[in-house]
């Protein structure tokens, strides 16, 4: 089976539709997402409809939180604040009632997989995994194989071997192909990077599909009209900030 595990959609219709081509195209038959569907992006209730058709697992991401008074408002900066409060009115009761039932994390058992959205260390919490500690936290809780998250924006991938130790593996840096060795027990820990909002510099969507036949975890980039997006960040009249970031993969 191709598994797809998106992360950080943003209400990025544009972004979140080029993902999903490229996913049917290419054999995917099952999806999860790994918070903040919402957030940022002009089309928050779209992207919450897109995603429910298909039965994708989600869990709760901060934005999402937020929306719904599971966070106070005042830990996000000015911008992400005045997106958030445009999505809270934008809304219907249905969406909200669904962000708000939304897990802190969950079990993916037919891939022997989780999702949260920073971390599985106090996912309350929502840290983020950016250093070989801060993945160590969140591997020491994991007891499946992988565990896919987001939050960062910035796709990376970390293993932590059957001694303990944990290492940042290069390969999601060049879109790279990991072949999951089949008599290891190592466990691992993969940020899927942004669809909706990329911060690498590169303005591409990204996605990740695990293969559980090939055992292998790809890392994808997915071009898209960025300027449509930006339009109607700008008719909604959200931060222009917002979007001139996507131009740059900020
Ligand atoms: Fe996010």
């Amino acid at each position: 089976m191709r598994y797809a595990i998106l992360g950080d959609v943003h209400a990025n219709k544009e972004a979140l539709e080029a993902v999903l081509t490229h996913a049917q195209a290419s054999g995917v038959q099952a999806y999860a997402q790994v918070g903040d569907v919402v957030g940022y992006g002009p089309d928050p209730a779209y992207c919450i409809d897109r995603l429910r058709e298909l039965d994708c697992k989600i869990c709760l991401g901060n934005h999402d939180a937020a929306v719904v008074r599971r966070l106070p408002l005042d830990v996000f900066n000015p911008f992400a604040k005045m997106a958030l409060e445009w999505t809270m009115f934008e809304l219907k009761k249905a969406h909200r009632d669904f962000l708000s039932e939304l897990p802190l994390q969950l079990d993916l058992p037919e891939i022997d997989g989780v999702i949260a959205h920073g971390s599985l260390y106090k996912p309350e919490s929502f840290d983020y995994v950016r250093s070989l500690a801060s993945a160590a936290r969140s591997l020491e809780m994991q007891t499946s194989k992988l565990c896919f998250v987001g939050h960062s924006h910035q796709p990376c991938l970390f293993v932590m071997y059957d001694d303990g130790r944990c290492d940042l593996l290069s390969i999601f840096k060049r879109e790279g192909v990991y072949q999951i060795p089949v008599d290891s027990s190592e466990k691992l820990l993969v940020n899927v990077g942004s669809v909706g909002q990329p911060r690498d510099e590169d303005p591409r969507a990204a996605y990740v599909i695990y293969d559980t036949e090939d055992c292998t975890l790809q890392l994808i980039r997915v071009a898209y009209d960025i300027r449509v997006v930006q339009e109607r960040i700008r008719q909604k009249g959200l931060p222009h900030v917002l979007a001139e970031r996507l131009s740059y993969g900020l």
